[in-house]
């Protein structure tokens, strides 16, 4: 097929021929050629309840008979209302709320107020920020520099403001030196406040799973050991919550959920189910108070052209709807994964077992880093078997939607032991 489309990270040369999807429903998608994918991997982590779920599809359908799009400033909606209500009521510590419509966007709003927090204020000095080696903030200039520096943002790094980075102390089943690892990355980042604290505006961090870093996981008392430090030394902490929200880690949201309370939060992804783009930055009101102000030099100008658009919030209000039922339709996944994991805690080619909530994860030994060779080869023998998956390297991860039956679940373990197993014969 020649395309006019250029793929996100993609070398376009060589590269196969994009698969055609049809259409799909619940965790499966039908391509073009009759064949049908378990998506493991929630589209890039995105769909949430399943596709074309039909209750988030009924809410599109509906308000678009109603209100497609409105200008965001100076006018509102009740979608609009509702939806950022709802969510400032399950984290009532950040009662105000910016929309926007991406990870990426949703980082630089939360950065761009912490920049501006400092400066309205007359401490214009705090303008370095913090975060943790390996981390993922988005594609945006501001969003890559707050990320760890890597093939991604290799080109652009002339571009790239300098941010200052904390080892992260990544665990998983049976690591037996995690405590070790945690102090070791609280004295670095103790160091670096003790030595320039009155510098930063913020310290950014991926609650509790680090996404593209490899799906690399931390023990909730690190998180709370940073914010006890960043506490002591008056600097705000941004969790970014694009992928870990909507009960990807198994609470609501990861923050509340490892005892932590950032100063601004960045919500996006599953925000609308999966189905359009919509994203949220949420803050406390002290951040939001330090812009209200006579001087028109304290208001944040930042906007988009579609921000609050009112089908993403009506399709947020109606996952929001299904996330809020109870027992939660994400509650169950984790024992199913460990129930899985147990199984392949032996095997001799498989390292660094891992799950936190609906994430699971495993790497092929000696087989690390995103580029390896591996990669494409795992993907390829997953698509062969009816399985959407993208390790990264030989990182294998899963992140399916919550409608995944157990039985399909089975089916993907028991790829992945099939493949892994063959690899090495
Ligand atoms: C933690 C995190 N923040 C931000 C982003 C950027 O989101 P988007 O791809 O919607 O711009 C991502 C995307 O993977 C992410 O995982």
């Amino acid at each position: 097929m020649n395309s006019p489309i250029w793929m996100p990270y993609t070398q376009m040369q060589g590269a196969p021929a994009p698969l055609v999807v049809r259409s799909a429903q619940g965790a499966l998608l039908e391509l073009e050629d009759g064949r049908r994918l378990v998506d493991c991997i929630s589209s890039w982590w995105v769909t949430l309840h399943g596709h074309c779920q039909p209750r988030i599809s009924a809410a599109i359908a509906a308000q678009a008979g109603r209100l497609e799009q409105v200008i965001a400033a100076g006018f509102t909606h009740a979608p609009a209302e509702e939806l950022a209500r709802r969510l400032t009521g399950h984290l009532p510590f950040l009662p105000r709320l910016f929309y926007s419509d991406n990870g990426s966007t949703a980082v630089e709003v939360a950065l761009k107020m912490a920049y501006q927090y400092w400066r309205n204020q007359g401490a214009g000095g705090r303008r370095r920020f913090l975060s943790l080696e390996g981390a993922y903030h988005g594609d945006t200039l501001g969003a890559m520099s707050l990320s760890g520096r890597s093939v991604f943002t290799e080109a652009f790094g002339g571009l790239l403001f300098p941010v200052d980075f904390v080892p992260f102390p990544q665990t998983w089943m049976g690591d037996g030196e995690a405590e070790e690892r945690e102090g070791l990355a609280l004295a670095h980042l103790e160091g670096l406040l003790r030595r320039q604290g009155e510098e930063y505006a913020a310290m950014i961090a991926e609650p509790l799973v680090q996404g593209a870093a490899g799906m690399r996981m931390c023990r909730p008392s690190f998180l709370r050991g940073v914010q006890e430090l960043l506490r002591a030394h008056g600097v705000l902490l941004i969790g970014d919550e694009v992928f870990t929200g909507f009960g990807r880690t198994g609470g609501l949201f990861a923050c509340p959920l490892a005892g932590v309370r950032p100063d601004i939060l960045c919500l996006a992804k599953g925000l609308s189910g999966g189905f359009l783009p919509l994203a949220a930055t949420l803050c406390s009101e002290k951040v939001y108070q330090a812009f209200c102000s006579d001087d028109p030099r304290h208001t944040l100008y930042h906007g988009h052209s579609y921000t609050a658009n009112p089908l993403g919030c009506a399709a947020a209000l109606a996952s929001l709807d299904l996330l809020e039922s109870q027992p939660p339709p994400y509650a169950h996944l984790e024992g199913w994964h460990r129930e899985e994991l147990r199984e392949l805690v032996d095997h001799p080619h498989l390292c660094r077992l891992r799950v936190c909530g609906t994430i699971a994860a495993l790497e092929v030994r000696g087989a690390a880093g995103y580029l390896h060779e591996l990669g494409p080869r795992l993907r390829q023998a997953f698509l062969e078997r009816g399985l959407l998956l993208r390790p990264l390297g030989g990182m294998i991860y899963l992140v399916p939607p919550y409608c995944l039956e157990r039985d399909q679940l089975v089916r993907i373990y028991r790829a992945i032991a099939e493949v892994v197993s063959g690899l090495a014969a």
